[in-house]
């Protein structure tokens, strides 16, 4: 945490000898004003990130000093300190914008803890802030988040590869967002108001490959009762994304080259040829050249594909990427979920950091999405992250001393329904099998913890 300043009003001096002298053994940097227009003397000459008011004064009271602290600058949190029982000045003051209120006589524990909630509070927003200036200077490529040195080059390659109608080969681990890349090439080229199709060879059984790139006439196979258009065609005056392409058939392999060279297909069962103006952009996280090498790709095709090359680094290569690519998600799902969510605890955000991320970008998107769904209170902490980063359950945020017995039960439940819905990347049919109950169960549990915001665990 960086250095805060309190400014405390009150116009008893042992009061704010106690309140300067308990903050100044906490750590902050104490400044004192007898009167709020003293104190506003401060506020205009000094930096205060909080101020603690007393609201009976005489000359200016508490109310006034907080209408003209939030006149001079708004940034600036106050903390209200009215008698014990005005609950009505209290409500009051909280409208006309104070950030919070204690009652007299003050409880230091409490003044504490409202004092810390509020500067972590301003320090992520402020984090924040930072973040989304460095996002309006990122790459121009809607939607993609990088700041990294090694996305640059690969961001810099497919901008500059974008308009021409080169082949394009990316490469790179699952979830490194392959596929986003190719529709920002195909969004920043000339064929944007043109189709994008997609194509998956990894998830085509051999006998449906060609037809499905090619299409067929009515009859060329049984089953084939219609004229069909495949992919290339449908992709015409468009792009086309071959994704997995390293699991194309051997077979078919020698047809896509020849497609690529002469610009046309037949479809099957026919000998007629139909030309296509096709943008083809190929993905794959699999090691082309060392197929090349093991003859299980053909060198001709992959010198066809690997006209430009783009790889994408893995996450882990690039972990100036996580704090910029969680707020973009915290965002993204906040907006979804119609929650609140200020952004990481330092705490969880360093096991982010600590996290290897094997599956990349779609890892951290799901960690984020569940967290987000999962959270109880405007930031996320480590309790709302899956075992698989935190190791135990017993650091300190998510610690278990000092607890009920049903908010032990409920840290520990909450775990298994995290730990499960990653198991089951996201699916929740599949989590709640895997953890024994029914789906509706689980959807009212995810319910609660999304909604139940008043006991912060
Ligand atoms: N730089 C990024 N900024 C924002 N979102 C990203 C970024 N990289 C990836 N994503 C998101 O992560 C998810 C995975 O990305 P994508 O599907 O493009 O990965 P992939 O490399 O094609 O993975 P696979 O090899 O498993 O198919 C998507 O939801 C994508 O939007
Ligand atoms: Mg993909």
């Amino acid at each position: 945490m960086p250095h805060y300043t309190i400014l405390i009003v009150d116009d008893e001096a042992a009061q704010r000898e106690v309140l300067a002298g308990f903050l100044k053994k906490k750590g902050y940097s104490v400044r004192a004003s007898e009167t709020g227009e003293k104190a506003l003397h401060v506020l205009r000459n000094e930096t205060v990130d909080l101020v603690l008011s007393d609201m009976r004064m005489p000359e200016m009271d508490g109310a006034e000093l907080l209408r003209r602290i939030k006149s001079l600058n708004p940034q600036i949190d106050v903390i209200v300190m009215t008698a014990f029982g005005s609950i009505e000045t209290a409500t009051e003051t909280m409208k006309n914008g104070a950030t919070d209120f204690i009652t007299k006589p003050v409880d230091l524990q409490q003044l504490e803890l409202t004092v810390q909630k509020i500067l972590t509070k301003k320090q992520l927003i402020l984090e924040n802030e930072r973040l989304r200036e460095l996002l309006n200077d990122r790459f121009s490529f809607d939607g993609i988040i990088s700041n990294s040195g090694a996305m640059a080059e690969a961001l810099s390659v497919a901008g500059r590869v974008a308009p021409s109608k080169a082949t394009v080969l990316i490469t790179g681990e699952s979830g490194t967002g392959k596929e986003l890349i190719a529709k920002a090439i195909h969004m920043s080229s000339p064929r944007a108001d043109k189709p994008f199709i997609a194509v998956n060879m990894a998830a085509l059984s051999e006998n449906l490959v060609e037809s499905e790139l090619f299409g067929h006439e009515k009859g060329a196979f049984t089953g084939a009762h219609q004229q069909r258009k495949g992919r290339f065609e449908l992709a015409d005056s468009g792009s086309l994304f071959i994704d997995e392409v390293g699991d194309i058939p051997a077979g078919t392999q020698v047809k896509l080259l020849r497609v690529l060279q002469e610009q046309q297909i037949e479809r099957i069962g026919s000998s007629q040829a139909i030309p296509i103006d096709v943008r083809v952009i190929a993905a794959t996280n699999r090691p082309l050249e060392k197929m090349v090498e093991d003859g299980t790709f053909r060198q001709d095709l992959y010198y066809r594909l690997n006209v430009v090359k783009i790889t994408l680094p893995p996450l882990r290569d690039r972990k100036t990427d996580i704090p910029l690519l969680t707020d973009f998600f915290i965002r993204k799902y906040a907006k979804l979920n119609e929650k609140t969510i200020t952004g990481f605890s330092r705490e969880a955000m360093d096991r982010l950091f600590k996290h290897d991320f094997p599956g990349n970008v779609r890892e951290l998107e799901n960690i984020v999405e569940q967290a987000v769904v999962l959270a109880r209170d405007d930031i996320i902490t480590v309790a709302e992250l899956p075992v698989t980063l935190t190791g135990q359950h017993d650091s300190p945020e998510s610690g278990i001393s000092g607890r009920t017995f049903a908010d032990k039960v409920e840290i520990f439940e909450k775990k298994l329904i995290y730990d499960a819905l990653e198991a089951a990347g996201g699916v929740q049919t599949k989590a709640a099998e895997l953890l024994g109950m029914s789906e509706r169960h689980l959807r009212y549990k995810l319910q609660k913890y999304g909604k139940n915001k008043e006991k912060n665990l």
